[in-house]
């Protein structure tokens, strides 16, 4: 087993709408997220169009809305990170919730409880020696941006959004060294509500027939729609992520700046050059989302990319000097599937945006259908260096189970034990291969609210919080078996995985 650098910096994430909680408490404001409402377990709820907010909005008193209560960690985040420090945490991967500093995002002044809060949060952290890892943009913007602007689709976001950034490394910058702009950057193309705060219907702008579900056969006409709108949105979350790491770089350069996709790793479902080729673009267009940002440019096979798929987006005057200038100083990435490709257009299941995806035979599946593949993030950090040689920060991966407490007030999560030992051996050894991972912070690190279906019943914590999905429970943490197992790895530095 390859040895893991010295400081390595293993760790948990979370973000502030999944953990927080406290939703209007001491000034904050709300963002689209706080209106995503739970479903059922199992159903992905963070596709959201027009009748889906009017309902959120009209029924608000009755329906469940799990973000709002989060695991109460702004309450609890002292007795949180106690529990991460005895797990050995060298690094916590958090986000700031852009409402709880401006709360509709066009305040002249921030709100000084909010500011408080976090500093508050950084001084528990390094009290024990662990590194904040903030995430600037985790999915939410202010919901006053969708009413008015349909979020990220329209230019009007970014000053302000630029503005928050900036504000987020004038006041933090002695006690955050490691940065994300926007987490997974590519979600807002394959679920443009959760990352863009898109009503891809508003002002009738499409219509949506009742029985479309987001991730079945997608109408032409919709697709179109989708594919405008979404990397429309994509080119403006660029821009205001690279005005940032420009601005970061001029005024706090021990600051760190990373960009942050989702990775998906792909295989041909046969060695036929028809989905060798889908495979091929598949990848490639993954890899886009990690070009811009590292490379300062668009590729210019994207571009040609964009032809064939019919996206046509408004670039603006003065966007090239602007990516130029706002190269990230490292990739971050969350892994958790590999899935695979077929070029038989009769076959496609269309996941996502642009991802039409089967289930790989070879591979076994958790309970809620994700493909467990470590050696595929293997291969991929090995692309990843020879594509950017840049250092990697692996920031989420992990396994959601349905998990409950037993009469020993613990849960025996040997499968959670399996999965990680199987990713952090993957980990090692792409390190032998001579890839530059600095960190590791698999998800969800304490149970939080699922993000694809606002439910606390899928889990994947080392640590478990009793509440379900409708908000019942103590809220009281108890330590599970791969809390102990992880302690371990930490304290060996990735040697005893046993
Ligand atoms: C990532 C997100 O896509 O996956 C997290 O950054 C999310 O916010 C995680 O929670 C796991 O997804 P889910 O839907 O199982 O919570």
């Amino acid at each position: 087993m390859a040895r893991f650098p010295e400081n390595f910096l293993w760790g948990g994430a979370t973000s502030a709408a999944q953990i927080e909680g406290a939703r209007c408490e001491d000034g904050k404001g709300l963002s689209h997220l706080d209106y995503v409402f739970f479903r059922g377990a199992k159903i992905p709820c963070n596709f959201m169009l027009t009748r889906d907010l009017q309902r959120a909005r009209a029924e608000e008193a009755t329906l469940n809305f799990p973000n709002r209560r989060g695991i109460d960690f702004y309450h609890r985040y002292k007795e949180d990170i106690a529990l991460l420090a005895e797990m050995g945490f060298k690094s916590f991967r958090m986000s700031i919730s852009w409402t709880r500093l401006f709360p509709t995002g066009r305040e002249e002044k921030p709100n000084p409880e909010g500011v408080e809060f976090y500093h508050r949060v950084f001084r528990e952290l390094h009290k024990y020696g662990i590194e904040p890892l903030v995430t600037m943009i985790h999915y939410e913007l202010p919901i006053g941006f969708v009413d008015e602007c349909n979020g990220w689709e329209s230019p009007t976001i970014i000053p302000y959004c630029v503005k928050y950034l900036k504000f987020l490394i004038d006041e933090y910058k002695d006690e955050v060294t490691y940065w994300l702009t926007f987490n997974e950057i590519n979600m807002v193309t394959a679920v443009p509500w959760l990352g863009g705060g898109i009503l891809l219907d508003r002002d009738g702008a499409i219509e949506v027939p009742k029985t479309f579900r987001p991730f079945g056969p997608m109408p032409p006409k919709l697709e179109e729609r989708w594919n405008r709108a979404s990397h429309q949105a994509l080119h403006h979350q660029f821009i205001a992520s690279a005005l940032l790491v420009k601005y970061a770089h001029d005024t706090a350069p021990r600051c760190k700046i990373g960009n942050m996709f989702n990775l998906h790793h792909l295989y041909p479902e046969t060695p036929s050059p028809r989905d060798a080729f889908r495979a091929h673009e598949e990848s490639e267009y993954n890899m886009f989302f990690c070009d811009v940002m590292a490379k300062g440019a668009y590729p210019a096979w994207i571009l040609s990319y964009y032809k064939r798929h019919n996206i046509h987006i408004d670039w603006y005057e003065n966007c090239e000097q602007i990516l130029a200038e706002g190269k990230v100083d490292f990739i971050s990435l969350s892994y958790y599937l590999s899935t695979i490709v077929t070029g038989d257009p009769e076959r496609q299941e269309r996941i996502g945006s642009f991802i039409r995806r089967l289930q790989n035979p070879y591979i076994e599946t958790s309970e809620f259908g994700w493909q467990i593949d470590p050696t595929a993030l293997r291969i991929s950090l090995n692309e990843l260096r020879d594509r950017f040689n840049l250092p990697i920060y692996i920031v989420e991966n992990g396994l959601g189970a349905f998990e409950e407490l037993g009469e020993d007030k613990t849960v025996h999560d040997d499968y959670r034990v399996a999965y990680l030992r199987r990713h952090i051996e993957a980990i090692g050894q792409a390190i032998e291969d001579g890839v530059d991972v600095i960190g590791y912070t698999p998800w969800g690190c304490i149970d939080l609210v699922s993000c694809s279906l606002v439910s606390m019943s899928k889990r994947y914590g080392f640590v478990y919080v009793d509440a379900d999905d409708e908000g019942n429970g103590t809220y009281d943490r108890y330590r599970k078996d791969s809390f102990y197992w992880y302690k371990k790895v930490i304290a060996s530095n990735g040697e005893d995985l046993d």
